[in-house]
Order: C-alpha cells, then structure tokens, then sequence
C-alpha cells in the first residue's frame, strides 16, 4: 500500500513544473521531498489525492490509479489520506472542535459520542488537549500547525500528506512537530510524505529523502546518503552553496 508518482509531467500555461517526476513512498515509510522554493514540492504532493492532474504519467496509491478513479471512489481515496496543508487551512469561524469535528460529522458513520472521543484523542496525540474551544487565531503558528495534524489523523488515515509541516517554527517547535511526525508513523503506522526544506527536519523523520530540481527527482537516499551526496545541486542545498547549485546546473 505505497504511494507512487510515476513520469510525471505538468505545467501550468508554459510554465513546466514537473518534468518527469518519479517518487515512491514505499508502505509504512516516511518519505522527504526536499527542493529550493518553487520548485513544484506542493505541486507534486497535490496529485496524490487529485487536488492536480497531471498532464502525463501515472498516480498510484493504494493500488489504485487515481486518475481512473470515479468521484465517490476519489471521496473514499480521501479519506484514507490525511492531508497536512502548508498554511494549516483552519476554518477561521470555527473553533478547533468544529474544525476537527466537520469531516467526520459529513462522513456520516460516526456517533456524537465517537466524534467527541475521536477529537479528543486526536488533540491529545498533538497535546492540544484542552484546546476544543479555542478558535484558530487564539493559536500560535506552531499549535495551528498541531490542529492541522489533528484534523488529518481525526480520520484515522493510512497515508499522511505533510506540506512544509515546520516552516516559519522556532527550532525547538521544530523538533516537537518531527516527534509527531514519528509518533504518527510508530502509534498509526502510516506511510507519510513529508515536504520540508529544512535538513535537519528531513534527517530526523525520515526512511528517504529525494531531493526536487527542475522537475524531476536528482537524487534519492537515506538521509546520511543525502548528507554525503557528492552532486554539486545537493552539495549547494544542504550547505546553502548557491554558486554550488548553479555550477551544477551548468554541469547538468
Ligand atoms: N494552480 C497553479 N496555477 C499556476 N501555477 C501554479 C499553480 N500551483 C503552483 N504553480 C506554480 O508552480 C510552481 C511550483 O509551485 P509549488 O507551490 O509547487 O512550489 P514549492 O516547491 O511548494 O515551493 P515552496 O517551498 O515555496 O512552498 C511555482 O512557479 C508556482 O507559481
Ligand atoms: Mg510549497
């Protein structure tokens, strides 16, 4: 039950952001995708649930095609992955329970009572417990960021979609939100995808890393095969080289 991204091309008028693109998150692991800003990371993660269709190349999750999927096919795809977005996209006029609460109460199989325990736990897992009556901007960034997970494990997803889940946090927050990250892989056992362009973060969390750069994936590895990497475009990433990056493009 993986995730895979296969050939991917896709382009917005004559912008090409993906270019053959190919990623596998293998079932139960945690994959990074790492690559500089604008590089297409939100784009690519965008076609795992069809949020994006791609102009080319073939979507797989949970042995599915997606693209052949029909719309209620698609609504039960959905709900087996949680999707963490990069700006934690909490409804404003509702406070977190209401927020949490939405999804579940449309989905229609579940009982007052079984939402209100699910909630609970959930804010519990991100220890937002007693923050039900809360409304989104009585959050710092890093609990909105907390909410945003919890809402996507309310569900109980068998895959976790993570956008950018530390950016703009303090480095402490940071490694607070990598523990989740982990906690959610040991507790629920979920195959996660993980955007980040923080190294440290893609280091601590993850099985693999794969680095984004012009469309397609350069290069792929453990996170210490990553940190060892001898392509000058990853050189120039990990160590903040910009004249590094740019030789190595030349070089391409
Ligand atoms: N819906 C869209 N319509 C047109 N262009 C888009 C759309 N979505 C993304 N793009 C363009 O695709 C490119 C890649 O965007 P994307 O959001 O995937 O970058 P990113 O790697 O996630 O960057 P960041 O790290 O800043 O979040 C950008 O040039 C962006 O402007
Ligand atoms: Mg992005």
């Amino acid at each position: 039950m993986s995730i895979e991204l296969i050939d991917i091309y896709k382009s917005f008028g004559p912008k090409e952001v993906l270019k053959g693109f190919t990623l596998t998150v293998p079932e139960g692991d945690t994959v990074s995708l790492v690559g500089f800003s604008g590089s297409g990371k939100s784009v690519a993660l965008k076609h795992v649930v069809r949020l994006l269709s791609p102009d080319s190349g073939v979507v797989r999750v949970d042995d599915q095609d997606v693209a052949g999927l029909s719309r209620h096919e698609l609504y039960e795809l959905r709900r087996q992955v949680g999707f963490v977005f990069q700006f934690a996209a909490l409804f404003d006029s509702m406070t977190i329970r209401e927020n949490l609460s939405m999804g579940l109460i449309k989905q229609g199989t579940h009982t007052e009572a079984e939402i209100e325990q699910r909630i609970n736990e959930s804010l519990n897992m991100v220890e937002l417990e007693g923050f039900e009556d809360r409304m989104p901007a009585e959050l710092s960034g890093g609990q909105r960021k907390r909410a945003g997970l919890a809402r996507a494990i309310a569900f109980r997803p068998k895959y976790l979609l993570y956008d950018e889940p530390t950016s703009g946090l303090d480095p402490v927050t940071t490694t607070v939100i990598d523990r989740l990250i982990l906690k959610m892989k040991k507790e629920l056992g979920v195959t996660s995808l993980v955007i980040t362009h923080d190294m440290k973060s893609a280091d601590r969390v993850s099985d693999r890393v794969a680095m984004l750069f012009e469309g397609r994936i350069i290069e792929e590895g453990t996170p210490d095969e990553i940190a060892k990497s001898e392509n000058p475009i990853v050189r120039g990433f990990v160590d903040g080289e910009p004249e590094l990056v740019e030789q190595g493009r030349l070089d391409q």
